[in-house]
């Protein structure tokens, strides 16, 4: 197998946890282990008593039932549990797709969206949307990339780098162009319910098609990355089976303690959501305030779901350069879009608890260099 490097991670390997301020991650505030075993009587008890052997390969039933809750009407037959959407992501691609096929990836897009398709040896196109028409998606593009070979359909929404929705006219034609000829649709979702306006959330992929796989994290909306769990969602039993028997070869069965303190939190997660939902709303406000007060350097569309942003930087200029000399000079770390073939791009995150702190010094660097 050929994999390019994962440009995305590889930039935060280098600076995550040097940097003081993080003004660029994908990740809602997280909490400790005890905020979660203090949202249930007796789960401290229950933690200590969890058996650390093997757990069952598709999921611990629990916790497949707090995921399938998530969904209607899915159940937790409908769900496989895996090491976290990265792992989805490997496992959906591999055990579906190889040479012969055709992917279809809609771009800029998480990296391994695009680059585990492309490992697989299948023929992969993307499907481009660009800032000049306002991160617009097109149908027609679409329908023209379509080939009799084409397997899978990969889509991204609330989307990373950009904290859009697809609106919901799109998701409906992507939808149905994709029954009309059975090809599976892989939509992330790891971002979904942390839509800024929670009636704009779209019905997930798994709801409302069959041949759909719905990827669900809990990193972001839910701010727990470091459980790496993550599902796939789907309602065809065949797709499942397959993405079980590849996964046998990489991670065989969930972490025990994951599982456990998972389903812990997924059953109460409208308490996590809300508070993340909060701090995104609140920072969100600053930051367009701060974008809007430096119009001369920077323009943005407005993201409406998720803890990301995509700004621009104007006038043109080097953006690796830039966010390598703002992390070095004033310990913020911003993710540039290069690692997005986005070279005129900055990617933000304020998803935060110090969000206010980081921008704030972030704006201290940026008057102090004209
Ligand atoms: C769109 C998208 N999909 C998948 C992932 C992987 O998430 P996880 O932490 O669950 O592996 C990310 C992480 O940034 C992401 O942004």
């Amino acid at each position: 197998m050929q994999i390019k490097p994962f440009r995305i991670e590889q930039y935060f390997g280098k600076y995550e946890f040097t940097a003081k301020y993080l003004l660029s991650s994908s990740d809602a505030e997280s909490r400790a282990i005890q905020e979660l075993l203090d949202l249930e009587p007796g789960a401290h008890d229950r933690l200590l008593k969890h058996w650390c052997g093997y757990t069952e390969s598709p999921g611990a039933p629990d916790l497949r039932q707090a995921i399938a809750a998530i969904y209607h009407p899915l159940s937790p037959d409908d769900v496989l549990v895996v090491a976290a959407a990265e792992e989805g992501i490997f496992v959906l691609y591999h055990a579906l797709a190889g040479p012969g096929d055709h992917i279809i990836v809609e771009t800029p897009c998480y990296e391994s969206g695009l680059e585990v398709a492309r490992s697989t040896g299948a023929q992969v196109s993307e499907w481009p949307r660009s800032f000049e028409s306002g991160w617009a998606h097109n149908v027609a593009v679409l329908e023209k990339l379509l080939q009799p070979n084409t397997k899978i359909i990969y889509i991204n929404t609330p989307h990373n780098p950009t904290g859009l929705l697809m609106p919901a006219g799109i998701f409906k034609q992507v939808l149905d162009l994709a029954a009309s000829r059975r090809i599976i649709l892989f939509s992330d979702e790891v971002y979904r319910e942390l839509e800024h306006e929670p009636a704009t959330r779209l019905p997930a992929a798994c709801e409302v098609y069959e041949n759909a796989v719905s990827l669900g994290s809990m990193s972001k909306t839910y701010g727990l990355p470091g459980l790496r769990l993550g599902w796939l969602a789907s309602r065809n039993p065949e797709i499942l089976r397959r993405c079980l028997g590849f996964r046998y070869y990489t991670t065989i069965c969930n972490s025990a303690p994951s599982e456990f303190l998972s389903a812990l939190a997924l059953r109460h997660r409208e308490v996590l959501v809300q508070r993340n939902r909060e701090l995104v709303l609140r920072n969100l406000q600053l930051l367009d305030a701060f974008i809007l007060r430096r119009s001369n350097r920077f323009e943005w569309v407005r993201p409406n779901a998720s803890p990301i942003g995509f700004v621009r930087l104007k006038p043109e200029q080097d953006v690796l350069a830039f966010c390598e000399k703002t992390v070095r000079d004033a310990g913020v770390l911003l993710l540039p879009g290069t690692v997005y073939d986005q070279p005129r791009h900055i990617r933000f995150g304020f998803g935060r608890k110090n969000m206010p702190e980081a921008l704030a010094q972030f704006g201290a660097y940026l008057d102090s260099h004209p």
